[in-house]
Parts: structure tokens; sequence; C-alpha cells
């Protein structure tokens, strides 16, 4: 067997995967989120420990074999999160969230202090409030005294796993998303440490995702149950994870998981590729890949938002029932996903949603309907600027709330005018941490044999011509509807 761990922002999901690839039993433990105010988010580092040590032993209570057989174990970790430690490793301050935006200000210090080209070249990506540098910096300026005792920052699974075999590291996938890293070189920037007066000390050795870092503590074992022998594999970030639980191995592969927000994710064998930000430019968790990846804040939280205001009373399924019935169009209706703002492609926390060619005719489903088709239009903003940098999109893998409706897959396929595949069962993040553990522990030779083994294909969507075509002149309109609207709500 081997663990997947995946901690979440609300939740640590923990996965036992046997060596078929079935989950043989999941728990998950929930953890409260602090914003103290408007902006901040926060969590508590303890807590990620405390859920994943409780979790562990809920998962072992009723484990008939031997725990030694348990070989494995691996990490998602959500992103970009903060943690700043002292010189006994000793948390400083509360870890601050991706969804954390009071940087504002540092994203502006970090390019006057660098350049937003240099910026750009060294680390593929650009100054996000979301971006763990940002936060240094902001913590460095409003908590000097907290900033002085700092001499180490990690990400929340790296601070996991330190705790779990007493060695700190930091590894590739999830550091790609600090903004201090040279992503091409795969090494700290000290470069950037300079610019911006900052320890390179705090950097912490780097490790690839399905190294071995070590085994698990006596104390840990005790606490949790675990085998001290159980091997312990460094993990990636939850993007990295969720491509390779849904098999995003290889060129051509792309990912669209619909969650609360959505992401397109694309596997990319190279860095030599020029998006100029518009879209993350990070290491992959397969050694030496890397991905693209759009993100669209509002995507199922859209329809949760539609639902909860026009249709309280109706389920999800009730309210999509009927979207098949209303042609590819809306009947005219057009819908902007633009709730809390949008991060890709424009990258702008003000602008709003909008629906437009309302007409007296219309019903709710075919308001259903444009919400969906607004959502796949905002991702395939992204799927239109990789292809625009020469990446082929042949053949996308949906998951999440996305893949849930058939309506909506065939959709996805006749906007993106690629094949969508639906899989038999998906476990996002907290699988293709299973499967680094799988890979680390060589029950496979590569991690695309181990999605070979473990990934089954359920239902393919072929684009429908007509579709495709009606979609294309939509989209055009949907691209110029931002550009009409950024001012309205300046
Ligand atoms: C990615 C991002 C989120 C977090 C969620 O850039 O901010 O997807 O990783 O955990």
């Amino acid at each position: 067997y081997v663990i997947g761990v995946d901690l979440g922002t609300s939740a640590v999901k923990i996965l036992l995967v046997d060596k078929q690839g079935a989950v043989v039993k999941s728990v998950s433990k929930a953890y409260p989120l602090i914003q103290e105010r408007t902006g901040y988010s926060e969590q508590n580092p303890q807590d990620w420990v405390d859920g994943t040590t409780s979790g562990l032993v809920e998962l072992l209570k009723d484990f008939d074999g031997d725990v030694r057989d348990i070989e494995g174990i691996s990490f998602s970790g959500q992103m970009h999160g903060l943690v700043l430690l002292d010189e006994n490793n000793e948390v400083l301050r509360p870890a601050i969230l991706w969804n954390d935006t009071r940087t504002t200000a540092q994203c502006q210090q970090i390019y006057e202090a660098v350049g937003e080209e240099r910026l750009l070249q060294i680390t593929k990506n650009p100054a996000l409030e979301g971006f763990t540098l940002p936060k240094i910096l902001w913590v460095k300026q409003f908590e000097p005294e907290i900033f002085s005792k700092a001499k180490a920052f990690v990400l929340p699974k790296d601070y996991l796993r330190y705790k779990m075999t007493g060695r700190l590291q930091m590894e590739l996938s999830d550091a790609a998303g600090t903004l201090l890293l040279d992503v091409s070189k795969k090494e700290w920037s000290t470069e950037l440490c300079e610019l911006l007066e900052l320890d390179p000390a705090l950097c912490q050795p780097l490790v690839y995702s399905h190294e071995e870092v070590g085994t698990v503590t006596a104390e840990f074992a005790a606490a949790s149950g675990l085998a001290e022998s159980t091997r312990v594999f460094a993990g990636g970030a939850d993007n990295a994870c969720g491509a390779i639980g849904a098999g995003i191995l290889e060129d051509g592969k792309t990912l669209c998981s619909i969650g609360t927000s959505g992401v397109v994710l694309s596997y990319e064998a190279n860095d030599d590729k020029d998006f100029g930000g518009k879209v993350h430019y990070f290491n992959h968790g397969a050694p030496d890949a890397f991905y693209t990846m759009g993100v669209t804040l509002a995507a199922g939280y859209s329809l949760s938002w539609f639902k909860e205001t026009f249709a309280p009373d109706e389920s999800f399924d009730g309210l999509l029932g009927e979207i098949g019935t209303v042609p590819a169009g809306s009947n005219g209706l057009l819908f902007t996903p633009y709730l809390v703002g949008e991060r890709t492609p424009h990258a702008d926390a003000a602008i709003r949603a909008s629906f437009i060619g309302m007409d007296s005719s219309h019903q709710r489903k075919d308001f259903a309907r444009a919400v969906l088709e607004g959502i796949t239009f905002s991702l395939n903003e992204s799927i239109e600027l990789f292809r625009q940098n020469g990446k082929g999109i042949d053949l996308i893998v949906s998951i999440g709330g996305g893949a849930q409706n058939e309506d909506w897959l065939q959709m996805q396929a006749d906007i993106f005018n690629a094949k969508i595949v639906r899989l038999t069962t998906e476990q996002g993040p907290g699988m293709g941490a299973a499967m680094l553990a799988a890979y680390g522990c060589q029950w496979f030779d590569s991690l695309k044999a181990c999605a070979d083994a473990f990934l089954q294909e359920d239902k393919e969507f072929q684009p429908n011509e007509e579709a495709v075509a009606a979609y294309r002149k939509l989209f055009a309109i949907y691209q110029n509807v931002y550009g009409q609207t950024k001012e309205l709500n300046k």
C-alpha cells in the first residue's frame, strides 16, 4: 500500500491506495480558516499536523494488515502559503494562505525592485498577491520583530512533511509558486533575494516530488499509527498532483478541473515557451517537466451563486436537467463569470460579471446554460493562450464538478474544440500524491506507467462541428465583454 495526503485549504484528505491503484479507504479532517480582516486568509500549521495525525489514526483503525505493508507516503499541498520558522523550526506566526490578497503593494515593490521583464525571465510568472514572495515582504514590512527571528520559510505540505520526518526541505513544484525560484534552472534565485534584500538562507534545500526524504520519526509513528519504516516522499503542489492523478503526463494532454474555481492545466515538456506571464508556468511533479495553467476564480462558484440566488430549493441536477434542450449559445444569452474578479487572462480583481442579450422569452434553463457556457468560455481563454503559443491541445481530461453533467462535458468538447475524456473514478490531487509514493517506491519505472495502471477512461466526448462553429462566433463576443465592462466597477 501507499498513502496520499492531500493537504487542502478546508480539509486534509487521506487516501490508502493498494498496488492496483484502488482506494481502500479515505478519511477527511476539516480545519478552520482564519479571516480576521477583509482579504486576510490564514491557517494554523499545527491544525494541519493535528488533522493529518488524527486522520491517519482513523485511517489505520481497522486496517487488518501489517502497517509495515504501507510502504510509502506522499503529499499534495495547497500552494503558495507562507510558513515562517525560527532557528528551532518553530512556527513564528499563522501561515498566510494562497487566497490572501493583502499584498498588492508588495507586488508593486517586487516590480520596482526587479523589473517586470527580469521577473518573468527568472520565475516565468508575474507578481500576484497569492504567491509567497509578496507575503514574505509583507511580514518583513509590517511585523519586523517576527521577521527578525525568521530563519526559514516553507510551504504548507513541506511543513507537514518536516513534522513527520524531522527534515526540512522545499519541494520543487511547490517552490515554483513562491516567486523566488529560477524555474528553468530549478534553483533558488540569489539575484531575486539580493534585489529584495532577503537572506538566501531562508530558502531551504530543494527536492524532487518523488524523492525520498526520509522515514517517519518514532514520535510521529507513535502518534499516527504508521510504522517507522514508512518511506516519505516529497510530494507536490496540489495542481501538479491533480495533473498526475488525472494522467496529465505527456505533451498534448490537458486537464480541466472545475471546483469552486476552475483550472485548465497543460503538460509542458520544455521551459522554452513565452506566455508573457498571462498563464502560470510551473515545474511539474514529474521530473524535469513543466505545466502551464490558467485559473477562473468563479467557476463552480458561478453556478452555485446562480442556484442559491435564483433556485435555492432546486438541486443541481434539477437546475441543469433541461439545459440539453437549449441550443448552443443559450438563445442569445451570454454570461461572463467575473463574480469575484478574474485571474486568467486579465488578472483583474475589480472586474464583475454580466449577463447580456436577455430577452423576455428567456427561461431559467437558458440562464443556467448561459452560466455554464460563460464558465467554459473563461477557461477557453486560457486554452487559446496555450494554443497561440504553439501548444497542441488534443485531449482534455475533465474532472470535478464540470465532469458531473454530460451536457456540460459535451459543451466543453464544443467550446474547447478538443476531445474530452472522463475517468472512471477520480480522486484528485490525493491520488497524484499516492502515485508519487508508488513511483518513489519503484512499483513502476515512471509516473506515466503508474497512471496507465491506476487510471481508466470512462467516456469520451467529441466536438460537434456545428456547435464548434457557433461557439467560435460567440467566444469572440465574449472576449469583447471584458474591455467593454471593466470600467463599470472602478
Ligand atoms: C494556484 C492556487 C490554488 C491553490 C489552491 O496558483 O493558488 O490553486 O494551489 O490550493
